[in-house]
């Protein structure tokens, strides 16, 4: 059987920058209490025109370009957001359709912050089973139109920003090379401490003046709670993989963890003992952008010569859901 490798990566984020001192014009708070909690300086809006599809698009054609191939080279699209531009369908086929593309299949990953390395899980199990060749990986989002920008939704509104991150992956022959594994885990007794309350078919009317008066359209969290199993479950999904692969945290060449919170990237660097230089960090200019923040972190450590062929690259993400994953390739 093959091994998934990856052919080439590629992100794209709006040209807007946001400041923390911009967000104190907008709500009670401030760029201290940002960056001491979060670590965030800066994330990016989109503006009039710029959708998830549009950024989904971008950060596609950009690897799409590395592959040095055409869209017509794909065999299929694994499309992972948790802030699609529609209810229904999702953005898998506008991606499609804006590649100029009508006969491969797409699908849509809801796995919220873990959704990439889930989309990878659904992705590599295809490529290596030869059911699909080429596949274009995608986690993009737009959380920028969603946030409470008011005191009421301040704890979440200054962590999560837009963006897009693609990866083409295929298959290689190359035994040492490739996906190593993918761990994926739930634990839905959490759904409520990070979630997006409506519109949705438990409410009737499923969406209302009610609902969104009492602000349910808007993402809410329990952030200590976020925060203490983020920092519990994302080393244990980090030892998961290494112990999968007879690895220790010294093979470890990169870890790319989801960008949600520099105190939390700090607590899985000192939990799994790993030096400054093993730990890729991204989030005081992206903030989280869920889906699309390992894609992103990784397309700019492979452009920063952070990568070698061989190399270890472990992948975790923890978010809503809860759900969380890991993932270790050798580069
Ligand atoms: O992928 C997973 C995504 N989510 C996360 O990673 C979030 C994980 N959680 C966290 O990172 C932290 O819980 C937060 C950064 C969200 C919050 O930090 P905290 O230390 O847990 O603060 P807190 O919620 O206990 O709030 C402390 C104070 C409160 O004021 P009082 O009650 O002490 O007067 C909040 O009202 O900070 C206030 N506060 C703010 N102040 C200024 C909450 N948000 C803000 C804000 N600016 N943006």
């Amino acid at each position: 059987m093959p091994r998934t490798e990856f052919i080439a990566t590629g992100f794209h984020v709006p040209e807007r920058v946001v400041t923390n001192d911009d967000l104190a014009q907008l709500m009670d708070t401030s760029d201290d209490w940002i960056t001491q909690r979060s670590g965030i300086k800066t994330r990016h809006w989109v503006s009039d025109g710029e959708t998830g599809v549009t950024l989904a698009r971008e950060a596609s054609c950009r690897a799409l370009a590395n592959a040095r191939m055409e869209p017509s080279d794909l065999d299929c699209i694994v499309y992972c957001t948790c802030t699609p531009d529609h209810f229904e369908p999702g953005n898998g086929v506008f991606l499609e359709r804006e590649l100029g593309l009508t006969d491969i299949p797409a699908i849509d990953v809801r796995n919220q912050c873990s959704g990439f390395i889930y989309g990878l899980s659904v992705a590599d199990a295809w490529i290596r089973t030869g059911q699909y060749q080429r596949v274009l990986l995608v986690g993009a989002e737009v959380h920028s139109r969603g946030l409470d920008k008011t005191k009421r939704g301040r704890d979440t509104a200054v962590l999560f920003g837009d963006g897009a991150g693609a990866a083409i992956l295929g298959p290689t022959d190359d035994p040492r090379r490739g996906v190593l594994s993918t761990h994926l885990f739930a634990d839905g007794r959490h759904a409520e401490k990070l979630w997006v309350d409506a519109p949705g078919l438990a409410h009737d009317p499923y969406v209302s003046e009610q609902l969104l008066h009492e602000g349910k359209h808007r993402a809410v969290m329990e952030g200590k709670e976020v925060f203490k199993f983020a920092s519990i479950l994302m080393p244990q999904s980090v030892a998961v993989a290494l112990r999968a692969n007879g690895l220790t945290p010294a093979d470890i060449t990169l870890l790319v963890p989801h960008q949600a919170n520099l105190r939390i990237i700090e607590m899985v660097q000192k939990v799994t003992g790993l030096r400054d230089d093993q730990v890729y960090v991204n989030i005081q200019k992206y903030g989280n952008t869920t889906a699309a923040s390992i894609p992103i972190a990784l397309h700019e450590a492979v452009c920063a010569g952070r990568l070698a062929r061989g190399d270890v690259l472990i992948f975790t993400a923890f978010g809503s859901g809860f759900t969380w994953a890991s993932a270790a390739i050798r580069w």
